[in-house]
């Protein structure tokens, strides 16, 4: 049976599926927790959506910001029933070039800050025996992506963590999901996300956030968001590794 959810906390929701999260949801009336960095753009999307809406501005890479999410996570006076943890970042570059500050930023908030948030927001949902969290990994997490090195190790993280969560809770009444993007046009594919997969592969946010949504509320432990990108990693997997690499190198950064 499809699960339907109260209160959602969804991060990085001043841009891109973040923002597509906010708006998808509240069209279902669900009450919102919005969280990202620019509080600007988070307060023009609350008064724009008008159902009951909480802006918390807050950087999940410094520990201060996260731990004010993990306390709005552990409130009981609002609880909040599902957890949508989609803030992320990736570029693509040669490893060795890369900033070591930049390549830490990105384990900080694509492993570190998922983890803690869904780590605060579990306990409640298991006693509550209800509740859904929502990870937004990517297809990089299951295909080799030489030059997003440190971007596809983040993501690899969170498709192991959360499908191996949502069986261990598989009797609280609780869903974790990973979804599986592919390419999408958003603020992260326009600004060093460079990558060369065909235009049968990229989608609109709308449709994956719409295929997240479902698939959490189903309890699958992992979305792969179209057919298309789901037949080709199936049958991409069936190749020899080599060859998997050469058509990484082709398609993403400079291969
Ligand atoms: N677009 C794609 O092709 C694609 C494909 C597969 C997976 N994904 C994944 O989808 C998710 C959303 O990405 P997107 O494509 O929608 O890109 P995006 O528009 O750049 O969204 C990233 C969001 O994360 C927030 N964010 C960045 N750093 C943050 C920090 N330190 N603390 C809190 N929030 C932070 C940003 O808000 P602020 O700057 O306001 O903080 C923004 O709202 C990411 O996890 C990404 O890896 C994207």
């Amino acid at each position: 049976m499809k699960q339907t959810y109260s209160r959602a906390l969804v991060t990085g929701a001043s841009s891109g599926f973040g923002e597509q999260f906010a708006r998808q949801l509240s069209a279902r009336g669900t009450a919102l927790v919005l969280v990202a960095r620019r509080g600007d753009r988070l307060e023009k999307l609350a008064a724009e959506l008008g159902t009951e809406i909480e802006v918390l501005p807050a950087d999940l890479t410094d520990p201060a910001g996260l731990a004010a999410v993990e306390d709005r996570l552990r409130d009981a006076a609002k609880p909040v029933d599902l957890l949508v943890n989609n803030a992320g970042v990736g570029t693509t570059g040669p490893f060795a070039e890369m900033a070591a500050q930049s390549e830490t930023d990105k384990v900080a908030l694509n492993v570190t800050a998922l983890m803690r948030l869904t780590h605060a927001a579990l306990p409640r949902m298991i006693a509550a025996r209800h509740g859904g969290i929502l990870n937004v990994s990517s297809i990089a997490s299951v295909n080799p992506v030489p030059w997003a090195t440190t971007y596809g190790a983040t993501k690899a993280f969170v498709t192991s963590f959360s499908e191996n969560l949502n069986r261990e809770v598989r009797r609280t009444g609780v869903h974790v999901t990973a979804l599986l993007p592919g390419p999408s046009a958003t603020p992260l594919t326009d600004e060093g996300f460079d990558n060369r997969l065909p235009h049968l592969f990229w989608q609109a946010p709308e449709a994956i956030v719409a295929r997240g949504l479902s698939a959490v509320a189903a309890g699958k432990p992992v979305c792969i968001t179209s057919r298309v990108l789901a037949f080709a990693t199936v049958t991409g997997g069936r190749m020899p590794r080599a060859l998997q690499y050469v058509i990484g190198d082709r398609l993403i950064g400079r291969g």
